[in-house]
């Protein structure tokens, strides 16, 4: 359902009416895009309208910031430059590739949906979000994703930047009431500038990125500030109160010992078992969480410091570089120059890394 452009009676959101004041909402749109028009971060998944690129960018940014996406994602389509090279390559090749990202469960979903539109589209993305939501791995959000900035269809997009967005835009702080999940897609869909969708989209994540910051928003950065039913109250100066998020758990600390171990040109590695539910089937260096006997002194290499989800690691990593390798017994020795192909576990690339072996 569309809105016109006062639309304050019309409202059917329990939430206070957004725009306040009958103000027009022809006018919001115009600020926001504006706003886009000028100040949005230039982006490589921003130069196209191919929607293999889109997609893989909105997967991506589903898993981790912006700066770390973006190297990622040149190396990736690199390696598949299109929905047919992802969709014939073999799975330990895409999840190589995906190395670094983490939850790699979604790069199987991927690479399920690649072959899902070979084989039924013709190699083509379905252009339209009904069609695009039946895939593999593709939900509403990023269905609308696709839908808008590729084809242009008038469809909205909630991520947890919209909705931190559309929040405080109906004054959640000052009602006290918070918008349903369901209210936040239809108010993001009422406030959708139909003429640009994808631009409207992309604008409304960007103002939740960089202006609208979880915390202490930039408002007097906020090109929609006039319509802010969280700054009105504030008198111009909105306090983060009530916006912060509980406080989380704190962090589980654990210790971990890996071997790095060499020999003639290969390295000691092990498969996580493929039933694992925490990335199956990669590769990684083999380890404990038991301490070595006297690995202080015997082949203490660096402590790196990783964290997986809400547990800090701090990794001891020990050389073995003796004739019987008998401190790293598990796994299987890989040559080091085929470690690049395979889908290793993050710590185990940074380690690898940070000795320069890859
Ligand atoms: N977050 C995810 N996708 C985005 C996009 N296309 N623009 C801005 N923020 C995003």
């Amino acid at each position: 359902m569309l809105v016109s452009k006062s639309i304050t009676a019309e409202r059917s959101l329990a939430a206070s009416p957004f725009p306040p004041n009958g103000q027009s909402l022809g006018a919001f749109r115009r600020a926001l895009l504006r706003w886009y028009d000028h100040h949005h971060r230039h982006l490589p998944w921003r130069e196209t309208r191919d929607p293999y690129r889109i997609w893989l960018s909105e997967i991506m940014l589903q898993q981790t910031r912006v700066a770390a996406v973006l190297e990622h994602y040149r190396i990736f389509l690199q390696r598949f430059p299109n929905i047919q090279s992802l969709a014939a390559a073999s799975e330990d090749t895409v999840l190589s590739a995906w190395s670094g990202l983490g939850y790699y469960r979604r790069a199987r979903m991927l690479h399920r949906c690649a072959q899902r539109i070979a084989k039924q589209h013709g190699g083509c993305f379905p252009p339209d979000s009904k069609a695009l939501i039946a895939l593999p791995g593709i939900g509403r959000y990023t269905a609308a994703a696709i839908a808008s900035i590729a084809f242009d269809e008038p469809v909205a997009v909630v991520d947890g930047n919209v909705e931190r967005v559309l929040q405080r835009l109906v004054g959640k702080e000052r009602t006290a009431i918070a918008l349903t999940t369901p209210q936040t897609w239809q108010l993001a869909q009422e406030l959708l500038a139909t003429s640009r969708p994808g631009d409207f989209n992309q604008a409304m994540m960007e103002l939740g990125a960089t202006v609208c910051v979880p915390g202490e928003p930039r408002c007097a950065f906020c090109p929609v500030r006039k319509w802010c039913g969280t700054i009105a109250q504030e008198n111009g100066a909105p306090s983060a109160r009530g916006m912060l998020k509980p406080p989380s758990a704190p962090p589980i600390k654990k210790k971990l010992w890996c071997w790095l171990s060499l020999r003639n040109g290969d390295i000691r590695l092990v498969q996580r078992p493929r039933e694992a539910s925490l990335m199956p089937g990669m590769w990684e260096l083999p380890q404990s969480a038991e301490a070595p006997p006297a690995w202080k002194t015997a082949s203490h290499w660096r402590t790196f410091r990783h964290s997986i989800t809400i547990t800090n690691y701090t990794v001891h990593v020990l050389r073995s570089i003796r004739a019987d390798h008998s401190a790293a017994p598990r796994g299987k020795w890989i040559a080091l120059d085929s470690v690049s192909q395979l889908p290793i576990t993050g710590l185990t690339r940074k380690i690898l890394k940070a000795d320069g072996i890859i």
